[in-house]
């Protein structure tokens, strides 16, 4: 049985970071970049996605050298997702798709069911897509037998019409939502952000947990409602490009395997560690065990509660 699938977009991006270097062609998005943070901790992972045609074989091969599952990987007419990464300061990021780019609906209705086996693996992950695709998905998902652990991420780009999000209904099946702290300043405008958390996290009966870059993250536990602040790993940054992505598939690497909720975000923390010490999702280090472990002591290390 598959582990972990991540649902959601392979783009090729042209990354402009903060010092105006550019690297262009870049293979990423957020099924890809979630699947190799779920993939430092969990041993099968698949990605349901679509690419461009002319990239099809291209794409399935890089990312099955990487040791991922491509049976869900199929083409969509057209060029698929190519997206300019803007990097305006460490903290604000903008995406902008190119003007030869395939579209987010014709990505997400392109898509289409997923391969049998991978309707039985254990976990899930929504990654960012248009707002129809991920209510949609976190539908489906919800309709499976056995009710699989469901994680839940999402963009507010320019390019999507993020007041479809603005009703929280679409968490009733998701059992972790793990947004940035822009991402929820921008959709839900929360005066008090831990106040909002516990209520969304009780409403929904959802874990919810809050990205904030190099200040870590805090997560908000659906059954007590505790509020624990984890720290970032101090790594060598190269590139951030993907770094909640690859945070969201340690976490459900982690919820999979049946981990405490703040061991599961440090687990994502340990993931998105690695995601940005490298440049493209598939350059990321494939770390050895024990060094991984030390990094994840260290993150568990500085967890504290948060009031
Ligand atoms: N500069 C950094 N240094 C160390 N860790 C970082 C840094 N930026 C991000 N991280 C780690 O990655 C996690 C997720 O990053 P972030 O909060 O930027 O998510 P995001 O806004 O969804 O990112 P993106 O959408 O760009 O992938 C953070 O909680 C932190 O652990
Ligand atoms: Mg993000």
């Amino acid at each position: 049985m598959m582990d972990v699938v991540t649902i959601g977009w392979l783009t090729m991006d042209d990354i402009v970071l903060t010092d105006h270097r550019c690297r262009p062609n870049v293979l990423g998005g957020g099924a890809l970049y979630s699947a190799i943070g779920a993939s430092i901790w969990a041993a099968t992972v698949g990605v349901h996605s679509v690419t461009g045609r002319p990239f099809l074989d291209r794409v399935r091969d890089a990312i099955k050298r990487r040791g991922l599952d491509t049976e869900g990987i199929g083409a969509i007419a057209g060029n698929g997702l190519q997206l300019w990464l803007l990097h305006e300061t460490a903290a604000d990021k903008q995406q902008v798709p190119k003007l030869t780019s395939s579209s987010a609906d014709e990505m997400d209705r392109g898509r289409g069911p997923m391969p049998a086996a991978y309707a039985e693996a254990r976990g899930f992950h929504i990654a960012p897509q248009s707002p129809a695709g991920s209510i949609e998905n976190a539908r489906r998902l919800g309709a499976l037998p056995g009710k699989p652990i469901v994680t839940l991420d999402l963009l507010s780009d320019e390019f999507i019409d993020r007041r479809l999000y603005a009703d929280p209904g679409f968490l009733a099946n998701v059992t972790a939502f793990l947004p940035s702290e822009a991402e929820v300043a921008r959709i839900w405008k929360p005066t008090d952000l831990h106040a909002w958390l516990r209520a969304l996290a009780s409403a929904h009966a959802c874990h919810v947990g809050v990205k904030l870059g190099e200040q870590g993250s805090i997560v908000c536990d659906a059954r007590s409602g505790a509020l624990t602040r984890v720290p970032a790993f101090p790594a060598q940054v190269i590139d951030t490009t993907g770094a909640g992505d690859g945070y969201c598939g340690g976490f459900l690497a982690g919820l999979v395997a049946g981990r405490p909720l703040a061991e599961c975000a440090a687990m994502g923390t340990v993931s998105a560690s690695y995601v940005i010490e490298a440049c493209g999702a598939l350059e990321t280090e494939r770390p050895d065990p024990v060094e991984r472990d030390g990094r994840l002591r260290a993150v568990l290390d500085g967890i504290s509660t948060a009031a």
